[in-house]
């Protein structure tokens, strides 16, 4: 059923202290419907309490992640880094069994949310495919079919949009980004990483969508990332994860 509100969080990535500065954040805003992009887990150090929040959010809709998949198939950590191999073998090991077999069984995206709506880890096209371009965005807006599709995995919050005259992209930038998107333009909308964003503002991102007044939000927040960090050390895991969380990169 087509609802109102939703809140849309994408790469949380094992972030505790992020997600929950993002769930007290919008505590009192009443959303129908949650969107989850993916990559629950990887690189932090909290796996269990992530993923114990997610799977008890209500009206929930989720695509796994690349880190999510490499839970399940460590053929899947074939393209990752040492840092994301390491904290990927960490994390299988550190999952509650339960909690393993729900990011194990996560559903490959895309995933068709209502009527012109979308959400999916890299593209509609490809969810390990990485959508930076305006000519990645012209082959997904070209093959895919949605109004607006929600995409995440490269951590770095922007809107393509399509009309008429061709597409363009934008950054999103600042604390709040509000826009009311135009009913005869595509749209593919990247809302940023909730537990480790990547575009040099450490602040975790998350965004909000309504359909019915196509109304899109963005949104900031400040989170404990001393502690963060500092859960990184203690698990043993590489140093440059906890790092690169203070500078967002
Ligand atoms: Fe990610």
């Amino acid at each position: 059923m087509a609802k109102k509100r939703y809140l849309i969080l994408s790469d949380i990535h094992s972030n505790e202290e992020a997600l929950g500065a993002v769930l007290r954040c919008v505590a009192r805003r009443r959303y129908d419907g949650v969107l989850c992009l993916g990559d629950l887990v990887g690189y932090g150090a909290s796996p269990n309490p992530v993923v114990h929040k997610i799977k008890g959010m209500k009206e929930l809709r989720i695509v796994r992640g690349n880190h999510d998949k490499a839970i399940a198939d460590t053929a899947a950590t074939q393209s990752f880094n040492n840092s994301a191999k390491t904290a990927a073998m960490w994390t299988r090991k550190h999952l509650t069994k339960a909690n393993l077999n729900y990011v194990a069984s996560l559903p490959k995206g895309p995933l068709q949310i209502q009527d012109g709506l979308m959400i999916c880890h890299g593209s509609p096209l490809d969810e390990d495919y990485y959508l930076f371009s305006e000519f990645d965005a012209y082959q997904v807006f070209e093959n895919a079919a949605f109004q607006v599709c929600f995409f995440g995995h490269t951590h770095y919050p922007c809107i393509f949009k399509q009309n008429r005259d061709g597409i363009t992209f934008s950054y999103l930038r600042g604390e709040l980004h509000e826009e009311v998107l135009e009913k005869d333009a595509r749209y593919l909308i990247n809302p940023g990483s909730v537990g480790q964003p990547r575009d040099r503002n450490p602040y975790s991102a998350f965004a909000e969508y309504y359909p019915e007044t196509r109304r899109f939000i963005f949104r900031r927040v400040a989170y404990d990332i001393d502690k963060s960090a500092a859960k990184i050390m203690k698990a043993g895991l590489p140093e440059n994860l906890g790092a690169r969380l203070r500078v967002g990169t």
